[in-house]
């Protein structure tokens, strides 16, 4: 839109400042004619009607040679700044598909670091005998366990005090992981900062001591690594 709007002014002065050059006379026609009012208010009317042509032809060369460096300038940067944002885009696929996880020899660390490249896994938990699934996208490592964080007062806390079993799944593009745990609710305040200090952005809706931040680690956890390629590699913890 930005670039369309500036090629359109471009060509517009582009035209007017042409015309200047090469219809003089007429541009001076025009020019007197759509704003004698003007003239005749600043009391310029009389230099205006002796304006040399080529005064006119000067200025509108000038500006047609200002114009168009101006517009190869312009092109310059915009053309550099498309480059720049391909590349960003590029290199954030590629390191989608390069920074690929060791998984010959899996273990939690592996799982976590994982789900932290994800970014968004889905937790199911189970509401009598409805399956309920929503993303969720806080893991933290801490005294060597996996936890989860959410709010007291959201369904999905609910779900899990009467039922701890849930299931994680998440997918980094080649590879996809399934976890099946039981959660354990930790009311440690140390716990619930760790996880804050972690996620800085949740500082602005939950803190450590509010009664309403919950995190839980995983227990009894079947990790399951699975890929078109290879044969599933499991890890518990
Ligand atoms: C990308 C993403 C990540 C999320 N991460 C979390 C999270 O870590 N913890 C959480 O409680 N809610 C998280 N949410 C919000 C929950 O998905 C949302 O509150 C959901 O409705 C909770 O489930 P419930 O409605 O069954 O309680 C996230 C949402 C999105 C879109």
């Amino acid at each position: 839109m930005t670039i369309i709007f500036f090629k359109v002014v471009f060509i517009v002065f582009i035209v007017i400042a042409l015309f200047g050059f090469f219809f003089t006379r007429k541009f001076l026609d025009i020019q007197y004619r759509f704003f004698s009012w003007y003239y005749k208010l600043a009391g310029i009317e009389a230099q205006f009607k002796t304006k040399s042509p080529a005064v006119i032809k000067t200025t509108s060369l000038i500006g047609i040679v200002f114009l168009c460096f101006f517009y190869f300038a312009a092109m310059e940067d915009f053309e550099k700044k498309n480059q720049n944002a391909a590349a960003v885009a590029t290199e954030g696929q590629k390191t989608e598909v390069t920074e690929t996880i060791n998984l010959e020899d899996p273990d939690m660390k592996t799982v976590y670091d994982f789900l932290k490249k994800c970014e968004t896994y889905y937790l199911a938990t189970v509401e009598n005998d409805q399956p309920r699934v929503r993303p969720f996208g806080t893991i933290d490592l801490f005294e060597d366990k996996l936890y989860i964080q959410t709010g007291k007062v959201k369904n999905v806390s609910k779900q899990m005090a009467k039922n701890p079993k849930v299931e994680i799944c998440a997918f980094d593009g080649n590879t996809w992981i399934r976890i099946e745990a039981v959660v354990v609710n930790d009311d440690r305040i140390e716990a619930k900062q760790h996880m804050l200090d972690n996620y800085p952005s949740l500082r602005q809706m939950y803190k450590a001591d509010d009664n309403n931040t919950q995190v839980l680690y995983l227990k009894d956890a079947t990790a399951t690594f699975y890929s078109f390629t290879q044969e599933p590699k499991v890890v518990k913890f």
